[in-house]
């Protein structure tokens, strides 16, 4: 699965260090050549010698023990590796990265490279909803880290929660996946752009206007362009799944947000699907500070948004842009009405009065309806599953122009 990929491990300290044992040891097992560099609190809990069996090879723990005279050790590992893994991740040496401080062999690769790097934190649960925590993992993801998230469990403190070092079998299946998304696949080379979940519009400090989308339709969307290959943007508005890894994932609020972060990423993208459930109206005026209860009702007078995927259907020049429409009656009619009026090459309609489909299920049933004139109905499956056929379905009928590009 991963011969010849060279994969940079860096340990830093934390009970999970022992996980990264095992991942050495199925990284290897893959094919794939594996270098270890250990911060210092890492070598409290397993020694360099134990890494350096597993892996095959030399462990860097010290910036100033240059062990081959002809290189710098932290450039050369850093020039050397396809992809950068952290794991387990600390608090300490995401803060740093966030940060930019370079104090040990760790974090001074991590700076030096220009590699992937993929963060796999690990720590106790009120360590991982920290603000600062999550502050340092925002920027980092900003920057265009990727992050593989912890899973939940018992931890070693004792506690019960999120921050359990994601298992070594599922990381290496995510290293897997991402060195078979860069080969020749149907979207390698392309750009997706991909919007998700619904938008908050704020009343005021502690109210907003939003609806019950919950994500997942967009997100599998995501996941299905990523693993046909493409380069893939999320625009994610809030919403309570994981992040997924091999992807930028971009979170926004409010519909305005969208909108700008669809306009950054929209001249050179190759396909476009606004998945999201963008608001249509938000509050006229926000008010800055919260509004106290009257005596009697309330009016609150709203305003339209921008509708995001009307603009970019008057931008458009090459991008294949798919919008979705939820209907409760002729769906088919009004989804065409879409299709045309806001210049789509696709709609996906879904009746959200189906018992398979709709807001927060994990199935979907639609219709896939082409600016040609086509008709595509989908039977009930999985979100996951439905969206790479979507996509399997309008690579096919757009082979020609996704080639000429
Ligand atoms: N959409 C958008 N920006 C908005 C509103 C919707 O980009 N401000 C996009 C959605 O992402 C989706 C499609 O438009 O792809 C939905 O079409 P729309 O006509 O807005 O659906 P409804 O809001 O359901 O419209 P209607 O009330 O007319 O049924």
């Amino acid at each position: 699965m991963l011969l010849n990929k060279k994969i940079l491990l860096c340990v830093t300290g934390g009970i999970a260090v022992y996980k990264a044992v095992a991942l050495v040891s199925k990284l290897s097992q893959a094919g794939a050549e594996v270098k270890v560099i250990m911060t210092e609190s890492a070598q409290q809990f397993v020694t360099p010698l134990t890494f350096q069996a597993m892996s095959r090879n030399d462990v860097f723990v010290d910036t100033f023990d240059e062990k081959d005279s002809r290189v710098i050790a932290h450039i050369d590992l850093a020039d050397w590796a396809d992809l950068v893994v952290v794991a387990p991740a600390t608090a300490n040496v995401i803060g740093k990265l966030a940060n930019g401080i370079a104090d040990d062999m760790v974090t001074t690769t991590l700076l030096a490279t220009t590699a992937e790097v993929w963060i796999a934190p690990a720590m106790n649960v009120h360590m991982y909803e920290n603000k600062a925590v999550i502050r340092n993992m925002t920027t980092l993801h900003e920057d265009g880290y990727q992050f593989i998230e912890p899973s939940e469990g018992f931890l070693a403190c004792g506690y019960i929660g999120k921050g359990r070092l994601e298992e070594p079998e599922k990381i290496v299946e995510l290293i897997a996946q991402r060195f078979t998304s860069s080969k020749n696949l149907p979207l390698s080379g392309k750009k997706v752009v991909i919007t998700a979940g619904p938008t908050r519009e704020r009343i005021d400090p502690v109210r907003y206007v939003s609806n019950f989308s919950s994500g997942k339709m967009g997100y599998a969307m995501a996941e299905a362009a990523a693993a046909l290959g493409a380069e893939t943007i999320l625009i994610s508005g809030p919403v309570g799944l994981d992040k997924p890894v091999g992807m930028t994932v971009i979170d926004v609020e409010s519909a305005a947000e969208m909108l700008e972060a669809v306009r950054t990423h929209f001249d050179d993208a190759d396909i476009v699907v606004k998945s999201a459930a963008v608001a249509d109206y938000r509050p006229k005026d926000i008010h800055p500070e919260k509004m106290k209860k009257q005596a009697g009702d309330s009016v609150i007078e709203l305003e339209r948004t921008t509708d995001i995927l009307r603009t970019m259907g008057g931008m458009k020049t090459h991008q294949i842009l798919v919008g979705f429409a939820a209907e409760t009656n002729n769906a088919v009619g009004y989804g065409m009405g879409k299709l045309e009026s806001k210049n789509l090459d696709y709609v996906i309609v879904n009746d959200v009065t189906d018992p398979a489909g709709g807001f927060g299920s994990d199935t979907n049933v639609v219709t896939l309806l082409s600016k040609r004139g086509t008709h595509q109905p989908f039977q009930a499956m999985a979100k996951t599953a439905l969206a790479k056929v979507l996509f399997e379905a309008i690579i096919q009928e757009e082979s020609e122009q996704l080639n000429d590009r």
